[in-house]
């Protein structure tokens, strides 16, 4: 993550005043232009498109009837994408911290939910690395406790905290996958790792996070990182690319892909390239290890084997075994059409009873080499021991 301290004040300030600005007068040149369907484009005021400030499409990864959070949506644009994507039976949520962009965004909601036939968008005041404040209902607390002596403060730093637990923004997992575009290089340095918990957060296990952002293709120097026009401006907050997919992975989420990567940059600033990538990634349904054992699990290739965030190694078709956890979770998107599932064997029909099940019992013979009398054995996909000495899943 990047390291920065001073800055993170600033960085706030100038992408309100910006985006305030941006809200009252279209600026078309911020951000770079992306295609979106023309069919869901029609029904779309406006007011709204003259603000479109994205650089992907987050929702061309959505489905039917799913519960979406956008982080950072502007004037609707996204979020009236997204009810259309989930349908009616589905939900969006549209996040932002900026007055003028969120009243552009409810203006244009019934008007959206007229030509639709149901309305399924609700506009927020939050800010995305706190996702449990209102603003709106801190705005109105402020209203009745003004803060004018330090006994005040200790006053509003209680109520903060009430609003966050007893009425939360966003409820933790509520939500079947967040979405942003262009948003999170806007947030302060010391702000993201807490950007990405919230996003895990209010995540439904399972549930995952499908992001367009700017990245650059190497470090972005350190004088641009003081210059409050050039972060608003989606420039100096943009990560290195490599780092951006970390910070997933770090937050605890799996089976990041990045699924959109243009060749040509956005910009070429000092030989840097900036472009946006769309990245999905996924919240684990279960943290629980190990509920039961005799798994396996194959990896179909092209590699010649791959590893997962929890340090298992899949060499291309071989059996290994692995806990059922695991077993399950190759099974889900984005693994399973890369691997094989062989589930425990059902007891032979000589009325012979197959090995016990295990606690990710690392050694199992195969139902041939059973049905064979052979003593082959399953090797396992990491140590027996689950938790192992990383702490992860069978690691
Ligand atoms: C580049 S615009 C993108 C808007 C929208 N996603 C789109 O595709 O047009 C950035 C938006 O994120 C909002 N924003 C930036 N940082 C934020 C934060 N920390 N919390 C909430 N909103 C934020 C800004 O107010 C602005 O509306």
């Amino acid at each position: 993550m990047i390291q920065s301290v001073g800055i993170d004040a600033k960085v706030e300030q100038a992408v309100g005043s910006r985006y305030t600005l941006a809200a009252q007068e279209p600026a078309p040149g911020l951000c770079c232009p992306t295609e979106y369907d023309p069919v869901l484009l029609a029904i779309i005021p406006p007011a709204v498109l003259q603000r479109d400030y994205g650089c992907g499409n987050p929702t061309k990864y959505l489905r039917e009837g799913e519960t979406v959070l956008d982080l950072g949506c502007g004037a609707g644009k996204i979020c009236f994408l997204a009810a259309q994507v989930v349908g009616r039976k589905g939900f969006v949520i549209g996040v932002d911290m900026n007055d003028q962009m969120l009243a552009i965004a409810r203006e244009s909601a019934p008007l959206v939910a007229e030509q639709l036939g149901y309305a399924n968008v609700s506009f927020r005041k939050g800010r995305i690395q706190d996702l449990a404040l209102d603003l709106e209902l801190l705005d109105a607390w402020l209203t009745e406790h003004p803060v004018s002596s330090s006994a005040d403060l200790v006053g509003l730093e209680a109520a903060v905290e009430r609003l966050r637990s007893e009425r939360p923004l966003v409820e933790s997992g509520s939500v079947d996958v967040v979405i942003s575009n262009c948003v999170l290089n806007l947030v302060a340095p010391a702000e993201r790792t807490r950007l990405f918990r919230e996003i895990v957060r209010v995540l439904r296990p399972g549930g995952r996070a499908v992001i367009s952002d700017i990245v650059a293709s190497s470090d972005v120097p350190e004088a641009w990182r003081e210059d409050p026009e050039l972060w608003s401006g989606c420039i100096s907050g943009a990560w290195r690319e490599d780092l951006f997919v970390q910070e997933f992975q770090q937050a605890g989420m799996y089976g990041t892909t990045i699924v959109e990567r243009p060749v040509a940059p956005w910009r070429i600033i000092d030989g840097i390239e900036f472009r946006s990538v769309t990245v999905v990634a996924y919240k684990p349904a279960s943290q629980q290890c190990c509920t039961a054992g005799n798994y396996e699990v194959m990896y179909r290739g092209p590699f010649c084997s791959v590893v997962d965030e929890d340090g298992h190694v899949l060499p291309r078709g071989k059996r290994v075994a692995v806990c059922r956890r695991t077993y399950e979770q190759f099974g889900r998107e984005p693994y399973r059409a890369h691997v094989e599932l062989i589930p425990p064997p059902s007891p032979p029909s000589d009325g012979e009873s197959p090995p016990a099940p295990s606690n990710m019992g690392p050694r199992r013979r195969d139902q041939a080499s059973w049905n064979r009398g052979s003593e082959a054995e399953i090797p396992a996909a990491t140590p027996a021991t689950c938790p192992g000495p990383s702490g992860k899943c069978c690691g």
